[in-house]
């Protein structure tokens, strides 16, 4: 890592913090677009929500850009920076060259300007539109990184830290692809998701190589606990957080019952598997080349979650 080139040796030039622009939203521009792709708000296709009006119909989608921008600002400054300031401060209680530090630094940078920019797309957002960003905790996934950091290293917050960043640096890059170039999508958003994608392509191959490290400074025992811990990580970055959607249906004018209904039918777990397998495609290889699957009980533990070694081939 000290002699090869790395991801973020040209981040002076090339980061968003560095160069990009803010950007902004006009509606005149917008009209007739959306706020988000259809097909990737899974609760737009049920019978339910269909039968509401148009207008309720747009308000669901905006408030479903609201919480990916706000899960975003939580995700970034809690679970990544709260993982890089150690590793940047050189108090992660291992050595790393003073290279890498930086590049936690440079990381600490991009993250802190993505929750800036996410929260200041929304809150334009909801000013153009006048509709507002419901008074929620978008801080779900965090919490449930949180809770399986702890249940799984109790003894090892540390590493829970640096796991549960590695786990979603490595996957974002998969869940801003989702977002395809759609030209129906309100333009601002898709230039959004790209200016992000673009950081975070250097940040993904920034924490691949940075988990290899990492892991080459574990003895057995704590491979054995971060092996065991990674699926359950993959699933709680990825497992859809539903108290926001059940505040956005209920605001649709959905009661109590159907608003439960929409989200048992809409959001079950044989959808939610399904697109865990491939989002995480790239994180459980990176595990499966660090070798933790010859690991006892790492194996298990993935499976338990739905997922596997992937069959030969490397990245
Ligand atoms: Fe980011
Ligand atoms: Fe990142």
């Amino acid at each position: 890592m000290t002699t090869a080139p790395g991801p973020l040796d040209r981040w002076y030039e090339a980061a968003g913090v560095r160069g990009g622009v803010r950007r902004l939203f006009h509606a005149e521009t917008e009209a007739g677009r959306v706020f988000f792709p259809e097909a990737l708000v899974p609760h737009l296709d049920h019978p339910e929500v269909r039968a509401l009006p148009p207008h309720a119909v747009r308000e669901l989608t905006v408030r479903h850009l609201y919480q990916f921008l706000h899960a975003t600002t939580h995700l970034e400054t809690r679970v990544v920076n709260g993982a890089a300031e150690p590793v940047a401060n050189g108090r992660a209680g291992m050595d790393f060259p003073t290279g890498l530090r930086m590049d936690a630094f440079k990381v600490y940078c991009d993250e802190g300007y993505h929750a800036l920019y996410s929260l200041d797309l929304a809150d334009q957002i909801a000013r153009v539109t006048g509709i507002p960003v419901p008074d929620v905790d978008y801080g779900g996934f965090v919490t449930a990184l949180q809770a399986a950091g702890r249940a799984l290293l109790p003894d090892d917050p540390l590493l829970a830290g640096q796991l549960q960043a590695v786990v979603f640096e490595t996957l974002i890059t998969a869940v801003l692809n989702e977002v395809p170039q759609d030209p129906r999508v309100v333009s601002t958003v898709r230039d959004l998701m790209r200016d992000h994608a673009r950081d975070e392509g250097r940040h993904h191959r920034f924490f691949s190589a940075f988990f290899l490290e990492l892991w080459a400074r574990l003895d057995r025992h704590r491979r054995i606990a971060a092996g065991r811990a990674l699926p359950a990580m993959i699933r709680a970055a990825l497992d859809w957080d539903l108290g926001p959607v059940h505040t956005s249906l209920r605001l649709a004018g959905l009661d109590e019952e159907r608003s439960r209904a929409v989200l048992a039918d809409a959001y079950g777990e044989g959808a939610v598997t399904a697109r865990i397998r491939t989002v995480s495609r790239a994180t459980v290889r990176l595990a499966a080349q660090a070798g933790a699957f010859d690991l006892p009980g790492v194996r298990e533990a993935f499976a338990a979650h739905g997922l596997s070694e992937p069959e030969g081939g490397d990245d």
